[in-house]
């Protein structure tokens, strides 16, 4: 597999057997970079739909060997039409990516596998993260499946049980860590700073990236072998929006499509520095210091890969967008009964971002759009008994029913 890692700030590049995160020259974001051309050259797209569905079908462009891949067998993951959500919206052809069907519930699977494989190839023994949750549920699973250490920074009190659980579970050293996810990624940034014999998995991570783009070769799969005309998805420290632009820019270097995706982010009200640095036309991010929202996924002020972000979404004619907390709670109910998708909070951003911009005028009723449901609803349990009222416990008995049923009339005769 011919690649590198290059800056994308000064174009310094870096070989594969480095450990490299951040551009040692300049701290800039790193790039997986492909030779295009030779990939074209043996690249078989009709070889695609014969091999299983998943993250490794799409083995000619990922950075890392998949002979010695270690799997749980992610990606593959269903492209849902929701007619009722479009036509409650206005939209003609809603599409939901439904990344909660991975194995540990979230797309973080699809860049998971990729890192810990690249972690074996480098020899590396042990592996960490910060994360708000989806992350270290993650690393949990394919380190255990690895059979090395995982070390866990999570911000104590604000990951919802589910993740939090699933770390547990898998045996990853937790640690609990007062203040925010921004906190715990500078302290683990540090960690692996001074110990190199500690692979950092965050997105800052380009390996993780490559793995999480295959969602956009999949989504070009199951359109019929087109993109859609926007991509709508929730935005924490960016690495996603960055990931998926980057499989789009990929099926276009290989001469796969002419034309890309709109990307919209959608960032929560209380943690949008991306969304402030875009409408202010500013070429930097200015860090939220508080972050706060009901999505605790993506309580993120400083989120590192803004850069790649800010990029994706001028390159594609995109935008960034911020919502509320009640509107991501309403979206979540909304596709939770209009589709059958129980979806997290965070996901359900992208649904509130959906109707927010058809509401602005951004989405055409007609264009083909995408939304990404990143993680399952049952990872935060709590926000939905927090948020709904228990029904009355009653005595056993069908009497009973007609009180407490709101049944029509003729069935109660
Ligand atoms: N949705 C969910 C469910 C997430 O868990 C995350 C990020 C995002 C969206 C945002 O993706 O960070 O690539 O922009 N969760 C990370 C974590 C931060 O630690 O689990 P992003």
């Amino acid at each position: 597999m011919r690649h590198s890692l290059q800056c994308i700030n000064c174009d310094k590049s870096y070989g594969p057997k480095q450990i490299v995160y951040t551009c040692e020259e300049c701290g800039g974001l790193l790039d997986v970079r492909y030779d295009y051309e030779e990939i074209g050259k043996s690249l078989d797209v009709e070889a695609w739909p014969k091999r299983p569905e998943g993250v490794w079908r799409y083995r000619e462009l990922l950075p890392v060997d998949s002979s010695g891949a270690i799997t749980l067998m992610e990606g593959g993951t269903s492209l849902q039409t929701c007619r009722r959500l479009g036509q409650e919206i206005g939209i003609q052809r809603v599409y939901v990516k439904n990344e909660g069907e991975n194995p540990t519930g979230s797309f973080k699977d699809r860049g998971m596998t990729v890192g810990i494989t690249k972690a074996l190839e480098l020899g590396a023994k042990v592996v960490a993260c910060a994360s708000t949750g989806n992350t270290s549920a993650s690393l949990a699973a394919y380190a255990a499946k690895a059979g090395i250490r995982a070390i866990v920074f999570i911000p104590s009190g604000k990951i919802a049980l589910g993740k939090l659980s699933q770390a547990i579970a898998h045996g990853a050293e937790i640690v609990r860590m007062k203040g925010n996810f921004d906190d715990a990624l500078r302290t683990v940034l540090e960690f692996t700073g001074s110990h190199s014999d500690v692979y950092l998995l965050n997105s800052v991570n380009p390996y993780r990236i490559e793995g999480q783009k295959t969602l956009a070769f999949e989504v070009y799969e199951q359109l019929g072998r087109m993109l859609p005309d926007i991509l709508v998805l929730p935005v924490g420290n960016a690495g996603n929006i960055s990931a998926i632009w980057k499989g789009f820019r990929d099926l276009k270097e290989l001469g796969l499509v002419d034309r890309l995706p709109k990307m919209m982010g959608i960032q929560a009200e209380g943690a949008a520095p991306i969304v402030k640095a875009f409408r202010e036309h500013r070429a930097e991010i200015e860090q939220v210091d508080h972050p706060e929202t009901v999505a605790t996924a993506i309580r993120i002020g400083a989120p590192v890969s803004w850069k790649k972000a800010l990029q994706a979404v001028h390159d594609s004619n995109g935008l960034v967008e911020a919502v509320s907390d009640k509107e991501i709670l309403n979206a979540q109910r909304d596709i939770a009964q209009l589709e059958g998708l129980f979806i997290e909070p965070a996901s359900a951003a992208s649904i509130a971002g959906l109707r927010k911009l058809n509401a602005m005028g951004k989405i055409g009723k007609d264009e083909v759009t995408v939304c990404v449901a990143t993680g399952h609803g049952l990872k935060d349990p709590d926000i939905i008994i927090k948020n709904y009222e228990l029904p009355p416990e009653v005595d056993p008995g069908a009497e009973t029913l007609e009180r407490v049923l709101k049944l029509p009339e003729v069935m109660l005769q």
